[in-house]
């Protein structure tokens, strides 16, 4: 075999078998993802009224995977002590309530036709990424 032969054989293999095994998304990211994909949609058509009904339900989503990801626990619980679990884990809840009243709050904005108060209110949904709350699993910070 030539080299270049052998170079493309050892390419295809990998990609076929990758070296290192990809780890799942945990439960909640994968409710994350959804929150992130919603509120990036949710963020093109806000303030376009022919948008509203579209907009109502996509935050309709949103709050079920507000609700979905307040039944689970972050990856970062394990490794709190077992006496502190019980704060750490209301303190989620009320995040995530938090969470839930915004987009309720965004949800009323549309439904009275307030699309600039709406788009208005659309940056404070970046506010528990920009505070670190939202880690990756390389950066597990909550
Ligand atoms: C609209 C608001 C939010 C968006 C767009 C968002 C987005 C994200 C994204 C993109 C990730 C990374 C997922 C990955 O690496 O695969 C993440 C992780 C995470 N977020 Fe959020 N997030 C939001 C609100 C919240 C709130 C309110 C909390 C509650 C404290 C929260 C807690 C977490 C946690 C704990 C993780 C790490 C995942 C784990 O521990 O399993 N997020 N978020």
């Amino acid at each position: 075999m030539n080299k270049s032969l052998f170079t493309l054989s050892i390419c295809l293999l990998t990609s076929v078998f990758p070296l290192k095994a990809h780890e799942e998304d945990s439960s909640l990211e994968e409710q994350m993802k959804i929150l992130a994909k919603g509120t990036r949609q949710l963020s093109q058509q806000i303030d376009n009224p022919t948008s509203q009904q579209s907009s109502i339900d996509l935050i309709e989503n949103l709050k079920k995977a507000v609700k979905v990801s307040e039944s689970l626990e972050p990856r970062k619980t394990v490794s709190i002590p077992q006496s502190d679990r019980g704060k750490f884990l209301a303190q989620y809840h009320a995040e995530m309530e938090k969470l839930f009243d915004l987009f309720n709050k965004i949800e009323g904005e549309l439904k009275g036709g307030n699309y600039a108060m709406a788009k208005f209110s659309l940056p404070q949904l970046n506010l528990w990424r920009k505070r670190g709350i939202c880690s990756s699993r390389r950066t597990k910070v909550i």
